[in-house]
């Protein structure tokens, strides 16, 4: 670049305005900076020279070399801006797809997606607490026959017992003999007869599933409701197992200051029987409406299989022993959630639904 003067500067400026605007891309921008502006730029220069001026014309020229930099400045940061538009527009161009015939439809509202209900979520939970555990997990029919439901749990025709289930039957076959399990406890003897069969004894696993009741839904009972079930048969087992089982769950699925207990109970599939209650989470034990002032919930049933389940499926009992449990997977979800009546649970409320998702 020849020599400039001050006298130069009008020009110098006109012309390095020109280049500026001559600019088409912000590659070629960023490579001419440093001689339209920076270190190799004719202001540079002009400053440089500044020195040998007297002091009136240095104050002079250097405000006059100020004012053109601000100008040039100016004009190089709009270039880029509009250089920057420019690339931006061209690369979307570039990346736009070309739908050709697909037809784009507006959607007005957003949309919703469903997502899984409470009892549901409460029975994943409980299969990972009770895996966590060793069990496995098995599923078993809704439709069952007397024979799984009843007879085989050693409830034969006729017996007492029978009254603890008010039964559906379904309208197949010989009257009375298809019914809607009213209790998971059938998926226990399916359960066992297939480790028979396969030689894979021994069992430890959960089944849960949905079950059927005449019973008349109130705040604590639904005729559709949810059971898991649990069945242990192995060498060796004792009512401490079962204990230990029942309060390791307890601990891990409801929290450390939830406490278990069993008391004695009837069941013809078991013995001894006990009833499975834990501390009331509404009132912590206090005593209040949910628990009819007692401090605690009952949450199912369990014992020590009986030898006349072991031998109905064929079994040795002096070989083998167990225990099961069987308790309301909603009712989980009530205490787990507070969830004051359970039929909030299939009313279907959104605004009940989503909070949980
Ligand atoms: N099936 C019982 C009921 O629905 C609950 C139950 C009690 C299950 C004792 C068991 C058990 O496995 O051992 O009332």
């Amino acid at each position: 670049m020849p020599d400039l003067s001050v006298n130069d500067l009008d020009d110098h400026v006109r012309s390095v305005l020109v280049e500026i605007a001559g600019l088409s891309t912000i590659d070629e921008l960023v490579a001419a900076e440093p001689t339209l502006l920076g270190k190799r730029s004719g202001l540079q220069q002009l400053q440089r020279s500044l020195g040998s001026l007297d002091l009136d014309d240095r104050k002079t020229a250097g405000a006059a070399i100020q004012e053109a930099r601000r100008t040039l400045e100016d004009a190089l940061a709009k270039r880029r801006a509009v250089l920057a538009k420019d690339e931006r527009a061209r690369a979307l161009e570039r990346d736009r797809l070309d739908l050709g015939d697909v037809v784009v439809t507006k959607v007005a509202l957003p949309l919703n997606t469903g997502h899984e209900g409470a009892i549901t979520l409460t029975q994943r939970a409980l299969e990972d607490v009770f895996v966590g555990m060793g069990f496995t997990v098995s599923e078993g029919p809704e439709v069952e026959t007397d024979w799984y439901n009843f007879e085989a749990l050693n409830i034969p025709p006729a017996h007492p017992a029978r009254g603890l289930w008010d039964t559906f039957y379904v309208d197949l076959g010989s009257p009375e003999t298809v019914l809607l399990r009213t209790h998971t406890s059938p998926t226990q003897v399916r359960l066992m007869e297939v480790a028979v069969s396969q030689n894979a004894l021994p069992i430890h696993s959960v089944m849960p599933g949905r079950c059927y009741r005449r019973d008349a839904p109130d705040a604590r009972h639904l005729s559709t409701f949810h059971q898991i079930e649990g069945l242990v048969v192995d060498r060796g087992i004792t009512f401490g197992d079962l204990a230990g089982v029942i309060e390791t769950f307890t601990k891990a699925y409801f929290g450390p200051e939830i406490e278990s207990r069993l008391r004695p109970g009837y069941f013809p599939f078991t013995e001894p029987s006990a009833e499975f209650e834990i501390t009331c989470t509404i009132c912590r034990g206090a005593g209040c409406r949910t628990c009819s002032q007692t401090g605690w919930i009952e949450l199912g049933g369990c014992g020590m299989l009986d030898p006349a389940v072991l031998l109905a499926v064929g079994i040795d009992p002096d070989e083998w022993g167990g225990f099961a449990f069987g308790f309301g997977i909603d009712r989980c979800a009530q205490m787990r959630h507070e969830i004051g009546d359970l039929r909030a649970l299939i009313e279907n409320d959104a605004r009940f639904l989503r909070q949980f998702s």
